[in-house]
């Protein structure tokens, strides 16, 4: 780490330069939020469009508050997405979104109906190296969308813009009426000079409202033009972050101090000695280890959160009922309304669950009895890991990173089957199961609804699971054991490495499936499997993999989704090699692979 009485200097310099460099450009700095009018078209869905902007399906209710049922959104109408405004190269006012470019797809296609012609075929070329006559499949580009912070020469009433791109039915009365400027479209016309909003095409940009219901006004230091008066706040600016960060500085070593010694016991209970528990840096580190009192929350709490259940929050479903996203007390939450009312051993599990935390377990917050059964879960914010391999929007995940979510995953895993008390075995592990944080570090979800479903269940046991990562001995005869899980786990491995579903669809017909584990066999089958492996590998990794990892890790699925439970291996054995793939993987990242002896070794050890 930097150590904090370095950071003023070079702090000021830097801003100091950049200020200097930047004071002869057009734009300055942009601002936090500009809103963004996406038309819709037959074929989108909210999930698709919340994608192209990095947003989370979520996060767009409160900017589309007319919109009462997100999941039926009408053909033709408009959807407001909204994102940071930046100064880009001291030039203009626009946000960059990637966008991983599909079959079929050309700029103008790109601009036109995937962007809704809120950029251009013209600036797609731009600010990307591709040749117009040959955008390359499976690579991201750079999408630019301009938009405004304001004018302090207009208004100083109005700082926070729509980017609208015009459409034929348009002009400058139509669109006044829309967003509440009739009889003001001078106003309009004055912050799109030379706009012709007739045309039927090009950029306006409109003023509007944020989600609070009034405009914003324009950002005091947007206003000041004086490169003076501008120089001088940076420089308080600098100096105020720099005694910020000192004093957090601070805080944090005498805090560490206190907690060291209840964290080095608690990591080698968790780890074992000689292997440290994976962190995440600053605040976090002692997630792991808050013991929380669960926590009981009202109905009305909950229902307040999520504006009395409404589609607005819904941000999944699944076989226990649906999943809604609030915040409760200051903190993401994601509470879970399950189709079964509560018993009193229920409750009782609930209790030992809430006090179970690992960071790869997604941390049961609390629960609600009331009116109906609630599980409330820490939100984590990006997505479960099948939407990452599969889902339209997202751009492919590493090769190195997926070997990060095996070992992730694996150690929640571990964790359920060897340290808690009770011991738990999942039983339903699968890659919408795993989900991943701000930093792509993976948590299993759901450890330990199966079993609340067991006790909670009046009528008959009911078989909990997924097809596709159900092993035969629990298919067939309902047998229990952890090596359920390590079978599911070895699908998850396969995903991974091929981003293909469970069963894989063959023929035109939907009885014509696959598992993926037949799949992979044929391969795995031959004496030099690399050449039939690289076949499956998913095609949105590209040539940036190295196949002995690859390889690696197929034969530890192949393994853990063996026929006979008893040769698949622990996930504590699964763990250590995860460990060995990683750190080799990770060499490789770094251009040192092929001088590791530890994945050789593990390939010929199996
Ligand atoms: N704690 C959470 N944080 C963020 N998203 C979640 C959380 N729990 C569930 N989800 C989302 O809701 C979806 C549905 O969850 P769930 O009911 O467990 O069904 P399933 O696991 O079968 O998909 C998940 O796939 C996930 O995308
Ligand atoms: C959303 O749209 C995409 C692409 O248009 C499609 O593949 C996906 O299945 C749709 N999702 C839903 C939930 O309708
Ligand atoms: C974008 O503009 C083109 C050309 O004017 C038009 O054909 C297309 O329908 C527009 N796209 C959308 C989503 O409105
Ligand atoms: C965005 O603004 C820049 C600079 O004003 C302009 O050159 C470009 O054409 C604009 N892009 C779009 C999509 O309107
Ligand atoms: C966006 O992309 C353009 C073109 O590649 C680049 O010049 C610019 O610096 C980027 N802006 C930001 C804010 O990342
Ligand atoms: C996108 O913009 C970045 C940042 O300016 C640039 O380095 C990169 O090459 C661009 N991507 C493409 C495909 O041109
Ligand atoms: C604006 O565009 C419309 C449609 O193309 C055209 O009829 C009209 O004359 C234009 N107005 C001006 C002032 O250029
Ligand atoms: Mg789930």
């Amino acid at each position: 780490m930097v150590h904090p009485s370095s950071c003023l200097p070079s702090l000021l310099l830097v801003t100091l330069a950049s200020f200097l460099l930047r004071s002869e450009a057009s734009c300055r700095k942009g601002c936090d939020l500009a809103l963004g009018a996406y038309y819709v078209s037959p074929q989108d869905n909210l999930t698709y469009i919340s994608s192209l902007f990095n947003l989370e399906y979520v996060d767009l209710g409160p900017y589309n508050p007319e919109v009462t049922n997100l999941n039926s959104i009408g053909t033709g109408s408009r959807v407001h997405v909204f994102f940071r405004c930046d100064c880009i190269d001291g030039d203009f006012l626009g946000h960059n979104f990637s966008y991983v470019v599909l079959g079929g797809d050309s700029y103008e296609k790109i601009s036109e109906n995937v962007y809704a012609n809120l950029t251009t075929a013209a600036s797609l070329t731009q600010f990307n190296s591709y040749p117009m006559n040959n955008v390359p499949e499976g690579k991201t580009i750079n999408v630019t969308v301009n938009c405004s912070c304001g004018d302090s020469s207009v208004s100083k009433n109005y700082g926070l813009f729509e980017t609208y791109p015009l459409r034929p039915e348009d002009n400058l009365w139509s669109l006044a009426e829309a967003y509440g400027f009739s009889g003001r479209e001078d106003l309009l016309q004055a912050y799109n000079p030379g706009i012709n909003f007739s045309a039927g095409m090009g950029i306006a940009f409109i003023p509007t409202k944020d989600p609070s219901g009034g405009y914003r006004a324009l950002s005091s230091s947007a206003g000041i033009s004086s490169g003076a008066i501008a120089g001088i706040s940076v420089a308080g600016v600098t100096i105020l972050i720099c005694t910020i960060y000192l004093y957090i500085y601070c805080q944090r070593r005498m805090k560490a101090k206190k907690d060291s010694l209840l964290s080095s016991t608690l990591e080698v209970s968790m780890y074992g000695p000689g292997m440290t528990a994976p962190r995440e840096d600053g605040n976090s580190i002692f997630v792991g280890i808050t013991v929380d009192k669960s926590v009981e929350f009202t109905y009305e709490e909950l229902a307040r959160a999520t504006d009395d259940f409404s589609l607005a929050y819904k941000i999944g479903s699944g076989g226990f009922g649906i999943v809604y996203y609030a915040e409760l007390r200051g903190e993401k939450a994601a509470i879970k309304k399950m189709d079964m009312q509560a018993t009193n051993e229920f409750l009782a599990e609930l209790k030992v669950l809430t006090n179970v935390h690992h960071l790869n377990l997604v941390r049961l917050i609390g629960y609600c009895t009331e009116v109906s059964l609630f599980l409330v879960y820490e939100f984590i914010d990006n997505g479960n890991l099948s939407e990452h391999l599969r889902g339209l929007g997202r751009d492919p995940l590493a090769w190195v990173t997926r070997v990060q979510v095996a070992l992730d995953s694996a150690r929640g895993l571990e964790y359920i089957h060897e340290h808690t008390v009770p011991v738990y075995i999942h039983r339903d592990i699968k890659s919408a199961n795993i989900l991943l944080d701000k930093k792509f570090r993976a948590k299993v979800a759901d450890f330990g609804l199966a079993k609340l479903t067991e006790v909670g269940s009046s009528s008959q046991t009911r078989l909990v699971g997924t097809f596709g990562y159900m092993p035969p001995e629990y298919a067939q005869y309902g047998d229990i054991s952890p090596k359920v899980d390590v079978y599911a786990f070895g699908v998850v491995l396969f995903e991974l490495i091929s981003a293909k579903d469970a069963i894989v669809k063959t023929g035109g017909s939907l009885t014509e499936s696959k598992g993926l584990i037949a799949l992979f066999e044929g391969a795995l089958s031959k004496s030099d499997p690399k050449e039939d492996l690289k076949e499956l590998v998913d095609p949105r990794l590209g040539q940036d993999y190295p196949i002995d990892s690859v390889l690696a890790m197929a034969l530890l699925a192949k393994s853990c989704t063996r026929e006979n439970p008893q040769l698949r291996p622990t996930m504590r054995q699964v763990v250590v090699t995860l460990m060995t793939l990683s750190s080799a993987t990770e060499d490789w990242d770094m251009g040192t692979f092929y001088e590791n002896q530890a994945l050789t070794g593990l390939m010929s050890g199996r």
